[in-house]
C-alpha cells in the first residue's frame, strides 16, 4: 500500500464511520419523544420525578439503568402493579408484606404517593426494548428435585413467586418462607390466601389434590 492509500483509507475510514454515527445518533433522537409518549408527561408525573429524587428511592432500586441493584428494578412495575397496590404499599411497605430485606417507611405523604404512581405508570409506558430482561425460567427439573418442587412449577406459582432469584415478583420472595411461616400457616395460605389478607389477588389452591398440597406445604416449609 502506497502512502497516498493509507491516507485514503484513513480519511473515508473516518468521513464514513462518522456520518453513520452521526446518522443513528438521529434517528435514536428523533424517536425519543415517540417512546417516551412525551405527550403524557404532564405535571403531575414532573411531581413524581422531584419526589422519586427527594427521597433517593435511586439508592435501592434503578429505574431505566440508573440505580442501585439492593431492591427490585421499578422500570416495569405497573405492568405487575396496579395504582391500588401501590398506594397501599408505598404507605406502608410492611403491612403488605413482611420481607426479608426491608423496604423502608418513607413515610411519604398522600400527595407525594399519587405522585409516585403517576411516576412510575409513564416511566412504566416507555418503550424500552424490552429491558430490563425478565428471569430466565429456572432450567429444566433436575432428577434431585423434590416432589412439592414440582408441583409449584407445574402449578405456575413462579409466576408471582422467586425462589432463589428464579419467578416473579407480584408475591413475595418464599426462598425462605420456611423461616417465618409454619406448615399450618402455609397449608391455609394455600387453601384460603383471604384468611390472611381479604384483599389477597393470590388463587386459592383447596381444590389441589391433597397429595399434591402437602408435597407443597413441606418443600416450602423446608425453605429456611
Ligand atoms: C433502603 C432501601 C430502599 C429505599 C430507599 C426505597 N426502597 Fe423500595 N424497596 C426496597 C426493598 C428492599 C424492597 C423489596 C421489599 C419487599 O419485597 O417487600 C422494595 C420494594 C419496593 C416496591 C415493590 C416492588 C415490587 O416488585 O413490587 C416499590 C414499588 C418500591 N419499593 C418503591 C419505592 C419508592 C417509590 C421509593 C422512594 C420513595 C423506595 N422504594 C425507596 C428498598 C428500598
Ligand atoms: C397471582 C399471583 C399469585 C400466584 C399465582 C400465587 N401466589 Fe402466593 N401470594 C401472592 C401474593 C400477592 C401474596 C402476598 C400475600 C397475599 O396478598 O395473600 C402471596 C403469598 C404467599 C405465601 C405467604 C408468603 C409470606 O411470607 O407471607 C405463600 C407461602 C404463597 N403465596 C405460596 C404460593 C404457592 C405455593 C403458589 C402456587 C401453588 C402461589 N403462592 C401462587 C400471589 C400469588
Amino acid at each position: 500500500m502506497t502512502l497516498s492509500q493509507a491516507k485514503a483509507v484513513f480519511i473515508w475510514g473516518t468521513v464514513s464511520s462518522a456520518v453513520i454515527l452521526l446518522a443513528l445518533t438521529y434517528n435514536s433522537l428523533s424517536q425519543i419523544p415517540q417512546r417516551t409518549h412525551e405527550d403524557r408527561l404532564d405535571a403531575q408525573v414532573a411531581s413524581g420525578k422531584w419526589v422519586w429524587q427527594k427521597h433517593n428511592c435511586n439508592d435501592c432500586h434503578t429505574i431505566l439503568g440508573i440505580g442501585g441493584y439492593y431492591a427490585p428494578d421499578l422500570t416495569k412495575v405497573m405492568s405487575y402493579r396496579d395504582a391500588g397496590w401501590m398506594k397501599r404499599f408505598l404507605k406502608d411497605p410492611e403491612k403488605v408484606w413482611p420481607a426479608d430485606r426491608k423496604m423502608p417507611n418513607l413515610h411519604l405523604t398522600d400527595q407525594e404517593i399519587t405522585e409516585l404512581t403517576a411516576f412510575l405508570g409513564w416511566v412504566n409506558g416507555i418503550d424500552t426494548n424490552n429491558w430490563p430482561p425478565k428471569p430466565v425460567a429456572a432450567a429444566a427439573a433436575t432428577a434431585s428435585e423434590k416432589p412439592g418442587e414440582a408441583v409449584f412449577k407445574a402449578q405456575g406459582c413462579s409466576a408471582c413467586h422467586t425462589i432463589n432469584g428464579v419467578g416473579g415478583k407480584v408475591g413475595p420472595d418464599l426462598t425462605k418462607v420456611g423461616g417465618r411461616r409454619t406448615k399450618e400457616w402455609i397449608e391455609e395460605q394455600l387453601k384460603n390466601p383471604k384468611s390472611h389478607n381479604p384483599d389477597s389477588i393470590m388463587p386459592s389452591y383447596a381444590k389441589l389434590p391433597e397429595k399434591d398440597r402437602e408435597a407443597l406445604v413441606d418443600y416450602l416449609s423446608g425453605l429456611k
